[in-house]
């Protein structure tokens, strides 16, 4: 496994690469679990050269304690993606993707940003969108994987990649869940015993949702799906919304099967979970 600190020689190496070859990339902030295996997996099954990043986006983050906070565990991650056989591994500093006190370049989303994350994280998406093209620039992959647990920042992927005429098929993958139906995610790392059996009530709750759909309206599923939340005082409800698949906006009348999605967003011990399920 190679791993590239600076993405001139990262670059260059990528040159020399037969055009030929198919290449994938799944751009990370670490603390790398299952779920990231799975992106990492999928790529190696379709592709000839896989190119993983692991940068923690500064631009991305409005909260500088989340941004402190966000777990790092390079030297386990490394030895995790060398047991995959990922071919590269991209490791900037800061410093290689963006010049002294450059901000988040803005996006136009096309209201893809308007509710659940976009709400409550003012100007994260472009922030993600920020770096992803950067990193997009850099390696020129025919294939990106991303996780389909951040379905609005999948969505939002999908779009930029699309605006800025980039040549890379996006790739959504299921998420990947605990035994308890918990969707993995680095912030798992910040929950006690405790908090992650109260955070099962997120995957049930979307459950309840699906199954439940076509039995009440969108108005009284997302009320009773609240009421679960608040009878519990540890979990912290963000937001819990129903939205069409391919705009992001609260429907009011189911769309047809496959193109509904619940979102929710919770913070438990001030550790903020999303997850979502699509229906
Ligand atoms: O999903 C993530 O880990 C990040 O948002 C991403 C896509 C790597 C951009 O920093």
């Amino acid at each position: 496994m190679k791993i590239f600190r600076l993405k001139e020689d990262l670059k260059s190496y990528l040159h020399t690469q037969n055009d030929e070859k198919i290449v994938s990339f799944v751009p990370t902030m670490g603390a790398l679990h299952n779920g990231h295996m799975t992106l990492i997996s999928k790529a190696k099954q379709n592709s000839d050269l896989v190119v993983c990043s692991i940068f923690v986006n500064p631009t991305q983050f409005n909260n500088s304690e989340d941004l402190e906070k966000y777990p790092r565990t390079i030297d386990e991650d490394l030895a995790a993606l060398n047991d995959l056989n990922c071919d590269i591994v991209y490791l900037p500093e800061v410093s290689d993707l963006y010049y002294e006190n450059e901000k988040a370049k803005q996006f136009h989303f096309n209201g893809l940003d308007k509710f659940m994350e976009g709400r409550g994280r003012k100007g994260h998406f472009n922030g993600v969108a920020t770096v992803v093209e950067k990193l997009f620039r850099i390696v020129n992959p025919n294939i990106a994987y991303f996780g389909q647990k951040d379905i609005q920042q999948l969505q939002i992927i999908k779009h930029i990649t699309k605006q800025l005429d980039l040549d890379i098929e996006i790739i959504g993958v299921p998420t990947k869940r605990e035994e308890s139906g918990l969707a993995m995610s680095s912030r798992n790392k910040r929950l006690s015993e405790s908090d992650l059996e109260k955070a099962t009530l997120i995957y049930k709750t979307l459950l309840f949702i699906k199954e439940n759909a076509p039995k009440y309206s969108v108005k009284e599923l997302k009320e009773i799906s609240i009421k679960k939340f608040q009878r519990h005082v540890e979990l912290d409800l963000e937001y819990l919304e129903i939205v069409s698949l391919e705009n992001l906006q609260p429907i009011e009348e189911y769309n047809e099967k496959g193109h509904n999605v619940a979102c929710v967003a919770i913070s438990i011990s001030s550790v903020r979970l999303i997850d979502n399920i699509i229906f």
